[in-house]
């Protein structure tokens, strides 16, 4: 692992995710670019002092040479150091599972695809809500033309961290790095969630904008980047859609919804909520889809225990982990990857949602003009 260490938020899910399926066993990491932050994060980790690295190229090079060394790298720092960390890894011949946005500028990304086919390594974005069996379900049933053409797709990303007194001080714009652009990359609100937004929609529908008409705004006093987006969307079918992500839309926690409405019948998913599926047919009652009853492949390969018994945002984290796993022993063996190992979320999605935000910034900065961009 690299970044994680402590007081860190996302890499002790992803530590959680990595265990949860028994593929993983965290053996080095540099929890930290501060050597003695690294070390004591190593030593509450109870790691090998030996095996806890301050600097990340080190960490490649070292690992890549034992012959017991890592078979994969987790990236889980700020939004800066995902392309020159995976970057590094891959060069290293090391497997890589990258948190999102998958780098800062499109370039980079791109970059980045090129390096990960060249080294044939596998790379995980992880875009967790893609893990969930109720997405996965829904999205199987787009592809099976069970909703009819895709018409309408409606995807919202909203929570209220940002509007919480202390997050509106001027200290907290300073110092914290998603307000950064060194360190976030140019946009705030539309990174940390609109990328989760906009790849939970098009993983769904099938179907990804070509045209966009985009408004960042920043309601927050003295703050550089976005805290709140909306996007209006075309699709090349003819299709529209909207999106929006908010830091600042007061009284939600984590309402990430998405509504598809086809020409047969429209599905809606809540993440709050996510054992379950809505499907509306055209001119017919809503039916609840459940987690445990649907047992279609692609929701039983993603569940773990029985109807009726909630599971939630680790197992949809754990699963990407568990999907990654079976790429990598594909991989490494020379063997096809089984069909229920490939919807992970990839480099590839981490290059079309870059390609996608680059867009809205572009419309935005135009004066929120429609912009064809694919
Ligand atoms: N997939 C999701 O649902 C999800 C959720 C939250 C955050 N994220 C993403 O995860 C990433 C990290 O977010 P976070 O909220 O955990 O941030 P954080 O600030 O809480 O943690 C970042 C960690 O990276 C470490 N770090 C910084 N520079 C380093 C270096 N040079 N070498 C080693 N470690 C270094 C820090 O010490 C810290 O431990 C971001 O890119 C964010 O967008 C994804």
């Amino acid at each position: 692992m690299v970044g994680g260490g402590e007081g860190a938020f996302i890499g002790a899910v992803h530590r959680i995710a990595g265990r949860l399926d028994d593929c993983y066993e965290l053996v080095a990491a540099s929890l930290s670019g501060n050597a003695q932050r690294a070390a004591a994060s190593a030593a509450g980790l109870r790691l090998d002092p030996a095996r806890s690295y301050a600097d990340y190229q080190a960490m490649a090079r070292v690992e890549a040479a034992r012959a017991d060394g890592i078979d994969a790298v987790a990236i889980v720092t700020p939004n800066y150091l995902h392309a020159p960390m995976a970057t590094a890894f891959l060069e290293a011949g090391i497997h890589v599972i990258c948190d999102k946005p998958l780098a800062i500028s499109l370039a980079e990304g791109e970059a980045l695809a090129a390096l990960a086919r060249r080294q044939n390594k596998v790379f995980a974005l992880t875009h967790v809500y893609a893990g969930y069996p109720m997405v996965r379900h829904a999205r199987a049933m787009v592809a099976a033309g069970e909703i009819g053409e895709v018409r309408l797709v409606q995807v919202e990303y909203a929570q209220d961290w940002l509007a919480e007194a202390a997050n509106q001080s001027e200290e907290f714009q300073r110092n914290n790095w998603h307000n950064d652009p060194r360190r976030a990359g140019p946009n705030g609100c539309l990174g940390d969630i609109g990328s989760h937004a906009h790849h939970l929609a098009g993983y769904v529908s099938g179907i990804q904008p070509d045209q966009v008409l985009a408004e960042l705004h920043a309601f927050t006093p003295n703050r550089v980047l976005d805290d709140h987006v909306q996007v209006m969307l075309r699709y090349p079918n003819g299709a529209r859609g909207m999106l929006w992500s908010s830091q600042m839309a007061t009284g939600c926690e984590n309402g990430l919804r998405l509504r598809v409405f086809g020409t047969k019948a429209s599905l809606s998913f809540d993440q709050e909520n996510p054992n379950e599926l809505w499907l509306t047919p055209q001119g017919g009652c809503a039916q609840r889809l459940t987690r445990g009853r649907v047992r279609s492949a692609a929701a039983v390969s993603a569940t773990r225990v029985p109807s009726g018994h909630p599971e939630g945002y680790l197992e949809a984290f754990a699963q990407l982990y568990r999907d990654a796993a079976a790429q990598i022993h594909a991989l490494d063996a020379g063997q096809t990857v089984p069909q229920s190992a490939r919807d992970m979320p990839d480099v590839d999605d981490g290059v079309a949602g870059l390609r996608f935000m680059q867009a809205v910034m572009e419309s935005h900065r135009q004066g929120s003009r429609w912009l064809k961009f694919a």
